[in-house]
């Protein structure tokens, strides 16, 4: 069994997605605020790749209780009720509710993954239980960085270093290059990860735009045990 770490979505070849275990990380922050508005309540979240398929797409189900949330240069897109920063997703706002998702870069990686034959999101904050359920899976496991339009991001490579480390410690897995890299990585970073992410180009860009807290957020290793699973289209919460 091997694991392999992708960064971006260029070039990932099929068979690496089809059939296998996959591991999609938007630490900053779509799989952080999903994981978020999950533990919050949210029945289910529908990725999507744009605003217009999202506004097409409540006004066909016709239900009030479906949000719309996501962003667009970080920010709230307009006649969306929420955002993308994981502290707007409480159980007040998204509980009982359905959300339809459209980001910049998480939800299309989500959306690309869609041959796996499991698909966990994962971020810093529920890492360890992402791990876990990985690493009961069988077979190979491919860990897509959702990146930041189609470069690489530092704090994705963190967070796939960290789950590279503690399922190595849980099975007989053999680690390609991208996952040796970026276990590396994290060791590098592992003392003072809240550094690392603030100096990376999108938690630099966050924290010019104010969102400072969302980074020190997205960085809580293990502060949540949701583990969201996409599947037909969906994502959920795994049993
Ligand atoms: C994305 O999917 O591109 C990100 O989550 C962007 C953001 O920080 O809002």
């Amino acid at each position: 069994m091997e694991i392999d770490v992708f960064t971006g979505l260029n070039g990932i070849p099929d068979e690496v997605i089809n059939n296998k275990t996959i591991i999609v990380i938007d630490v900053l922050r779509a799989t952080t605020t999903i994981a978020v508005a999950l533990a919050s309540g949210c029945l289910e979240v529908i990725p999507v790749l744009t605003p217009e398929e999202a506004i097409e797409m409540r006004e066909r189900l016709g239900d009030e209780r479906v949000l719309l949330g996501g962003e667009r240069n970080a920010l709230k897109i307009p006649g969306f009720d929420l955002g993308n920063s994981p502290m707007e997703y409480t159980p007040e706002v998204v509980g009982g509710k359905r959300l339809i998702m459209t980001t910049t870069n998480g939800t299309r990686a989500i959306r690309r993954a869609a041959g796996g034959r499991q698909v966990f999101l994962g971020a810093l904050v529920n890492a360890p239980a992402v791990a876990g359920q990985a690493a009961a899976a069988e077979g190979d496991i491919t860990i897509i960085c959702a990146g930041t339009r189609d470069r690489f991001s530092l704090e994705d490579f963190l967070a796939a270093g960290f789950l590279v480390d503690r399922l190595a410690g849980q099975g007989q897995f053999i680690l390609r290059d991208g996952a040796l890299a970026a276990r590396d990585y994290y060791y590098l970073h592992r003392d003072n990860l809240l550094a690392a992410m603030k100096g990376s180009f999108h938690g630099r860009l966050l924290m010019d735009l104010g969102l400072e807290a969302d980074v020190e957020f997205c960085s809580r290793v293990g502060a949540i045990d949701v583990v969201p699973v996409y599947g037909g289209g969906i994502i959920k919460k795994a049993a």
